[in-house]
């Protein structure tokens, strides 16, 4: 029967864990790792000894740069210390917490790390919260819904993020918008496409940095005459910037502009900024992200007005696996209120690559 194995298996790992960690060790995160990690998740990393002992759940393949660099480390160190549930993962990924000291865990932790070697991919630390207007730098899997609702027009966006490669990411957002031509008449339909390619140009762990430069070309499907739409084929070159910055701050960046290929319109610059803070909540360190953004964007044309809007918000981790989030703010114009009103905004992300929607809560 496997599963005497699997008992077995797991009581030698405890036995050796916990003697190790009464010797008050000077152990190298590679001692610990191969004494208390490998039995399951093999010296290399692969999961091999557990796929030769059997175990009902295969341990992912720590090797998979693609996988080990998706989640920051707080993660790997909150799994590793209080085992698979913290994430909604299998028991059969014990907790150390008891057997390992604080110290040693980090050292595992940070000797699984070692396995991707592969420097170009930006590891998971510089995956910054997502705020609700500012595009991020890191390069996605996600599916997200945003919802923008104002005086007289709301607005539901689907896209989907998808990486290729280490650095690179493509996305395609479908709009359905609705507006109020007249108080009371509504009209709706599907908006303006829009296909996005976005690649990291430089990337830092040690500096907390990470910048990418990106286009966005935007379609125009959308109705005009429903008021739904730009009426011209645009693009939208921008760069954007993450920056982790002392006591869990972190600033995200965007600048860039619009230019419509119809010349009747004109061209536009936009620039961005997110202020955030994460906080690791209770003791699985749920993540919790209160953030505010400015928002700059002029028509290149003379004389026309500077906008400045604020957005205020929350960025919260629903799902235990934390790959469900929410963010709720609003867009509070800060000049020309006269003519602009206050937009209440939402999404609902799903990093679909972490597993399947209704899974890992
Ligand atoms: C008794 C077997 C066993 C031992 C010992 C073990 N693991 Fe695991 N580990 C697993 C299994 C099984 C999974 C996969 C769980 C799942 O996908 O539901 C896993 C998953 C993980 C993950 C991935 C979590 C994620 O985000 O997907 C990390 C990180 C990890 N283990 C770290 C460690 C470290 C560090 C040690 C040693 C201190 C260790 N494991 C010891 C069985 C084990």
């Amino acid at each position: 029967m496997t599963s005497r194995r699997h008992v077995v298996l797991t009581m030698a790992v405890f036995l050796t864990a916990s003697l190790a960690a009464e010797a008050q060790t000077t152990r190298s995160g590679r001692e610990i790792y191969e004494s208390t990690c490998a039995a399951c998740h093999g010296t290399d990393g692969r999961g091999g000894s557990a796929i030769a002992a059997d175990y009902p759940i295969i341990p992912p393949d720590l090797t998979d740069c693609a996988f080990a660099t998706r989640e920051p480390t707080s993660d790997w160190e909150v799994v590793t210390r209080h085992g698979g549930p913290a994430r909604a993962f299998s028991r059969l990924m014990p907790a150390f917490g008891e057997a390992l000291s604080n110290e040693e865990l980090r050292l595992a932790v940070s000797h699984i790390q070692t396995f991707c070697a592969d420097p170009a991919w930006p590891r998971g630390e510089l995956n910054f919260p997502r705020p609700l207007v500012t595009a991020k730098a890191f390069p996605e899997n996600e599916a997200l819904t945003t919802v923008a609702a104002g005086s007289g027009a709301f607005t539901q966006k689907f896209s989907w993020e998808q990486r290729l490669g280490p650095r690179n990411m493509f996305e395609i957002t479908a709009p359905v918008a609705f507006s109020e031509r007249t108080p009371g008449d509504w009209t709706g339909g599907v908006g303006d496409l829009a296909f996005a390619f976005k690649r990291a140009l430089a990337h830092s762990s040690r500096r907390g940095s990470i910048f990418s430069a990106a286009a966005e070309l935007i379609v125009p499907t959308g109705s005009t005459e429903r008021g739904i739409g730009s009426g011209t084929t645009a693009l939208e070159p921008f760069l954007a910037y993450g920056q982790r910055l002392p006591a869990n701050i972190f600033l995200q960046a965007q600048f860039g502009g619009a230019i419509p290929f119809n010349r009747d319109h004109a061209d536009e610059a936009f620039w961005r900024a997110a202020f955030g803070y994460q906080h690791a909540a209770g003791r699985y360190r749920r993540t919790i992200a209160p953030m505010i953004e400015v928002v700059g964007a002029r028509e290149l044309v003379t004389g026309s007005p500077t906008h400045w809007d604020a957005v205020p918000q929350i960025h919260l981790a629903l799902s235990t696996r934390q790959h469900v989030r929410i963010n709720v703010g609003a867009r509070v114009p800060v000049n020309d209120r006269a003519e602009r009103s206050t937009q209440y905004l939402s999404y609902l992300l799903w990093e679909w690559v972490s597993g399947g929607f209704f899974t890992g809560w």
